[in-house]
């Protein structure tokens, strides 16, 4: 539609244009890649927690690094203050991805907009490359994980650190970590990572490795968004497993529980002992490739078990057996096989199983291929989907627990705090070994060489998630109180005193790198870490 010649679609700009914003911005070539839309704006204005709505006044759909470098150049050297939030898949559950009053770059645009269900997106694809060799990929920072896998099996091959879920862009999860069940060993997603493309607070677009431009790699990785925007990172690759045999254990006891998912993840890949190996007589162990665990709490209907893992007979007997003690405790475990290693599969993990101990006959086994598995909260989500059950309210809660303090914290939290008022969604429980994560990064673990990662993922209605976020309130209270030193995963703080708690350590590099690379906290601001230039 044209207004005495003028295309609607420029003075709809001018006359939506949020007057908070620069004449810069306006002007730019890059305008016509800014959104104001009611719909756009609403959908930038929260995210899958559902416990925050900050409004931004634009979004920003780019369609190159060059885009992106050239919005934090305007924003950079405008006189007046601009914040930029790169959003990945907002995943996020406290607005972490969101700029009240800035701009939301909606990094999905880079690839389409693809929904990572398609077969073979084109443009999305455009964007991830394997390297000759097969040693790396090269994926957009917008990129879903998901993407990532389908276009590396066509080559055989895969990355080798996840995280349980696969809709999570690759900028997302490496502003945090990425974990999942193979961290143990290859460390989180961080840790697996050569290179990056980073556009900086200042619209410089740098390219930064272990070798070149260390400070900015590592202060990136785990960083909160809060140093650049990653546009691309150079992702390890391995040969991708054929199939995975996949075992369910329950436990009634939570010492043993956690005592065997220390072993397991003492084990290494290559079946080479374990420190532990003398309690568990001379034995040569071949280890699970992947270790995770979850808590059940009290009651919980027969029909929340029934899966493809537990039939309608094993789910009633656990149902009881959760009854009788209140809680009890399942170790995920699995390994990878392919048809040369197939005829001892059964072998492998009947070895491993001997020395666990699980209650006797509660051992569940499953067998899928290697998609199967890594996608297998996929399935979840449909079901919850269809039950109006996904966009509700997530009062989330991640936490890394020494390993010397498991025990009080199953007395104080699991069997404590959360006992006494029940919510819907999984608990995880499982170990990780520090030695694989790199210091240098921006990441903060616990001090202890072994610390677990615990996620209270729960889901609530829009009047309750006020009463659980006061119990996630009680239960880092009673870590205070207890002097159990955890440390938050992906953190949500209140204010610059539990920042700078938070990060320890950490904190005078932390603040140093942000005055080197976002001087004007431009970047990630619904973080709430910095509100104004720190220079
Ligand atoms: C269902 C579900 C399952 C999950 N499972 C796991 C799991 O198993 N393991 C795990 O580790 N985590 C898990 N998470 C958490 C998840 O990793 C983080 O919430 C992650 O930030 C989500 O990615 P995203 O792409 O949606 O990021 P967003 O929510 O969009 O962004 C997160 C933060 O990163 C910044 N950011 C986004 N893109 C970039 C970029 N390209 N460069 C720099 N900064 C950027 C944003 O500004 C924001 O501050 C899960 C979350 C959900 C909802
Ligand atoms: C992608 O989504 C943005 C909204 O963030 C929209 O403005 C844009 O037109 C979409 N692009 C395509 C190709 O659909
Ligand atoms: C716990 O449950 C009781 C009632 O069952 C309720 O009054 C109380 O507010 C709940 N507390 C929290 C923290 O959810």
């Amino acid at each position: 539609m044209f207004l005495v010649g003028i295309p609607i679609s420029i003075v709809g700009l001018q006359g939506l244009w949020p007057c908070g914003l620069p004449h810069e911005l306006t002007s730019h070539d890059i305008a016509t890649r800014i959104r104001v839309d009611p719909k756009t704006i609403a959908a930038a204005s929260t995210d899958f927690g559902r416990l925050t709505n900050e409004v931004p006044a634009a979004v920003f759909c780019p369609s190159s690094d060059r885009d992106i470098a050239e919005l934090l150049q305007v924003a950079y050297e405008s006189t007046q203050r601009i914040t930029v939030a790169p959003r990945g898949h907002g995943h996020s559950v406290w607005g972490q991805a969101s700029a009240a009053g800035g701009v939301v770059i909606d990094m999905r645009c880079l690839g389409g907009n693809a929904t990572g269900d398609e077969e073979h997106s084109p443009l999305a694809a455009a964007r991830i490359s394997v390297s000759e060799g097969g040693a790396y990929v090269d994926a957009g920072g917008e990129q879903l994980w998901v993407e990532v896998l389908r276009e590396t099996l066509r080559f055989g091959l895969a990355p080798r650190s996840w995280t349980d879920y696969l809709y999570l862009t690759v900028g997302g999860t490496l502003s945090n970590a990425g974990l999942s069940g193979q961290a143990f060993r290859h460390g989180p997603q961080i840790s697996n990572v050569y290179e990056l493309d980073v556009v900086t607070g200042q619209g410089e677009l740098m390219t930064c490795s272990r070798d070149r431009n260390p400070d900015l790699f590592y202060a990136v990785l785990g960083g909160l968004g809060q140093f650049g925007i990653i546009t691309r990172a150079s992702i390890a690759l391995e040969p991708a497993p054929e199939r995975v045999r996949w075992v369910r254990l329950i436990y009634t006891d939570f010492a043993a529980f956690t005592e065997d998912q220390e072993f397991l993840i003492s084990l290494d890949g290559r079946g080479a002992p374990g420190k532990k190996i003398m309690k568990r007589e001379d034995k040569k162990y071949k280890g699970f490739d992947y270790v995770e665990g979850s808590v059940t709490l009290g009651h919980t209907p027969v029909s929340n078990w029934r899966s493809s893992f537990f039939s309608e007979d094993d789910s009633r007997r656990i149902a009881s057996l959760a009854a009788q003690h209140g809680a009890i405790y399942c170790l995920e475990g699995s390994m990878y096989y392919g048809s040369s290693s197939a005829p001892t599969i059964e072998q492998d993990v009947e070895r491993l199983l001997e020395d666990l101990s699980f209650v006797p006959g509660f051992v569940f086994t499953n067998d899928v291929n290697y998609v199967g598995f890594l996608n297998r909260v996929r399935k979840g989500e449909l079901q919850l989907r269809s039950n109006g059950l996904w966009d509700v309210p997530h009062p989330w809660l991640n936490l890394f627990v020494p390993k010397t303090r498991i025990l009080d914290f199953n007395v104080g939290v699991f069997r404590g705090i959360l006992m006494r008022n029940h919510s819907v969604g999984p608990i995880l429980v499982y170990p990780l070994n520090r030695n694989k994560w790199d210091e240098r990064m921006s990441s903060v673990v616990p001090d202890e060489e072994v610390f677990f990662t615990v996620g209270l993922l729960r889901s609530s209605t829009p009047e309750d998630w006020r009463q659980l976020e006061t119990q996630n309130e009680e239960i880092l209270r009673f870590c205070e109180t207890e002097g159990i030193e955890v440390k938050q995963y992906l953190p949500h703080q209140k204010g610059r005193a539990d920042w700078v708690k938070h990060f320890g350590r950490k904190w005078g590099a932390f603040l140093e790198r942000k005055k080197n690379y976002d001087p004007k906290a431009i970047l990630s601001p619904g973080q709430g870490i910095f509100d104004s230039p720190v220079a």
